[in-house]
């Protein structure tokens, strides 16, 4: 596929087929992600790849969180609602990534550029690592795989992600990925003429 057309192409794809994807697909995903720009060549990005009964795991915890008393202040109908969405789409994915901040930038960045802000640092390992996410989002297109880029696990309580992955990193996105099992349409964006100036 070319890459133009992959661009124009790709659209988030939140229902999959029970089909598995072979490991040299997912090997080219992952290097996708990795072969991203990063601030500083820094790679701050980490993928924990989830199959069978943890990614379940995770897909049952999202679908639940409302149920728990110790949770309630972190979500409401809405989050809640979307969390759920969100459960539902991780369970029926053959492979969910669950990408991570490593902090390599920040962590290695006081050696170069001392006068930095740390936010502006960290604006930018996020930078690099939606670099990383969007090429993963390209690369399943390409394959033939459709995918989606979760948010709204963000909102879910750093304690249960601390326990679940057993890292302290920072959670970036959760990505659901698979077979696409309903065709969907390519609807039209934006007209681009409206996020544009030109400057002459
Ligand atoms: C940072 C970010 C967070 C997102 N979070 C969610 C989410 O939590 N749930 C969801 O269903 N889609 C999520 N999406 C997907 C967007 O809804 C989707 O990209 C947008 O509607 C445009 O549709 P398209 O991807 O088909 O072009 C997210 C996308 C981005 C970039």
């Amino acid at each position: 596929m070319e890459t133009i057309e992959a661009i124009n192409d790709r659209r988030s794809i939140r229902h999959f087929e029970d089909e598995p994807i072979p490991d040299d697909i997912l090997r080219q995903i992952l290097k996708a992600g990795c072969y991203a720009p990063s601030a500083h060549n820094s790679q701050p990005w980490k993928f924990i790849v989830l199959k069978g009964d943890k990614k379940n795991e995770l897909g049952e915890a999202f679908l639940n969180i409302s149920k728990e008393e110790r949770y309630k202040e972190y979500t409401g109908f809405y989050v809640n609602r979307l969390l759920k969405y969100a459960g539902r789409i991780v369970k029926e994915s053959p492979i969910t990534i669950a990408v991570f901040n490593k902090g390599s930038f920040c962590g290695s960045a006081s050696k170069y550029f001392r006068q930095s802000k740390k936010e502006v640092l960290h604006i930018m390992e996020v930078q690099s690592i939606a670099a990383a996410i969007e090429n993963m989002l390209l690369a399943c297109h390409d394959q033939g795989l459709g995918a989606v880029w979760l948010g709204v696990p963000l909102l879910v309580p750093q304690e249960l992600i601390e326990d679940f992955f057993n890292t302290k990193n920072e959670l970036m996105a959760i990505i659901p990925m698979g077979y696409p099992s309903k065709k969907r349409a390519i609807e039209k964006k934006i007209d681009i003429d409206k996020h544009i100036i030109y400057f002459d």
